[in-house]
């Protein structure tokens, strides 16, 4: 008798839990990330689970997620740039950097996948009215507006702001090529780029080795596989900022590199071969297999767009040419000109 109650209200918890449960799921499934987030209390976002994660990015970088997948490629990748007002200022760095995809071979269509995130209202308002994948990240109490000179604090704040929002994309699923504004895309960079790596990254000086992690990295064009490892890789070199106050996002990256961590978290890192992703520490490469020029080793946004602009002149110059006269005189870029002082 006694023991027949007990199963019969253990059967009642058990329809209770079960109608709990199913509301919800029915809830889950039906109120919108935004909604949800009221409802939570702050603390359940720190939960290490993936659901709860999930819903704190979404709080963070509202929109983003709806941007990344008009600009996906079909395989959850895209491009990443970054635009503060100095650079996106008409007739100005966005402007020559939008137009070497124009004048690039096969790189136009790449245009459809280029997410640019403006880190002011200004850079934002330009690039609604010349580009289709707009996002505003902004940061509070910090005008990145102005032409931020290499290294002042102002920059260095831009540069960790950018490595912790593309750790946000990865944690959203995406895969991402990052690349500067002052780089020209001439080719296709995926003819490339290895399908096998997580983390792949151009190089100020490339000593022919591509796994070889004694090559000095440029943070300024990189490819990323989204995936634990790269999530915790990002995390990781956000955190070692504090360890190197002072120091910018690729300096840090240099000192990081050799880390036991890293090697421990199994990331596979590849460097980029700068014949085919150049710039101006190591110019003059070849016009034939050059798929990226990036006006590195380069300080000033004037001598910058001096020189990226003489770059894209020499680009269309060499494209006029026919194909046989192309292999026979050997083009000259004529950059870098006013970087090399
Ligand atoms: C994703 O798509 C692009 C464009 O079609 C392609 O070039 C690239 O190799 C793809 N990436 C992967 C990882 O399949």
């Amino acid at each position: 008798m006694c023991g027949m109650w007990r199963t019969r209200s253990s059967v009642l918890i058990l329809l209770f839990v079960a109608l709990i449960s199913l509301t919800c799921v029915i809830l889950f499934y039906t109120a919108s990330p935004n909604q949800l987030i009221k409802w939570l209390p702050a603390k359940s976002l720190s939960l290490g689970n993936s659901w709860a994660r999930g819903i704190k990015l979404m709080k963070e970088y509202p929109e983003l997620d709806s941007i990344l997948q008009k600009a996906d490629m079909g395989n959850k990748t895209v491009i990443i740039t970054t635009l503060n007002y100095a650079w996106a200022t008409p007739d100005s760095m966005i402007d020559l950097f939008l137009e070497s995809f124009h004048t690039g071979e096969g790189t136009s269509r790449f245009l459809n996948n280029l997410v640019i995130v403006s880190l002011d209202q200004k850079a934002y308002n330009r690039c609604t009215s010349i580009h289709s994948h707009c996002f505003i990240l902004k940061t509070k109490g910090i005008d990145f507006s102005g032409e931020k000179r290499f290294m002042t604090d102002d920059y260095l704040k831009m540069m960790w702001r950018r490595i912790e929002f593309l750790r946000a994309v990865l944690e959203m699923g995406y895969s991402f090529i990052f690349t500067d504004a002052d780089i020209m895309w001439f080719r296709n960079p995926f003819d490339h780029l290895a399908t096998d790596a997580d983390f792949q990254i151009a190089c100020d000086r490339y000593n022919g080795n591509p796994t070889d992690l004694n090559n000095a990295v440029n943070g300024g064009f990189n490819y990323v596989k989204s995936n634990d490892r790269t999530i915790q890789f990002y995390r990781y070199w956000y955190s070692s900022h504090k360890l190197y106050p002072g120091k910018h996002d690729q300096d840090v990256l240099n000192y990081i590199k050799h880390n036991e961590e890293i090697r421990k978290m199994g990331l596979s890192m590849r460097f980029l071969d700068t014949s085919y992703f150049g710039g101006f520490c190591e110019p003059r490469k070849d016009f034939t297999k050059i798929c990226t020029m990036h006006a590195n080793c380069c300080v000033g946004l004037k001598t910058k767009l001096h020189d990226l602009r003489l770059m894209l002149t020499d680009w269309k110059n060499f494209q006029s040419l026919a194909i046989q006269d192309r292999l026979l005189q050997e083009p000259l870029w004529r950059t870098p000109m006013q970087c090399k002082i």
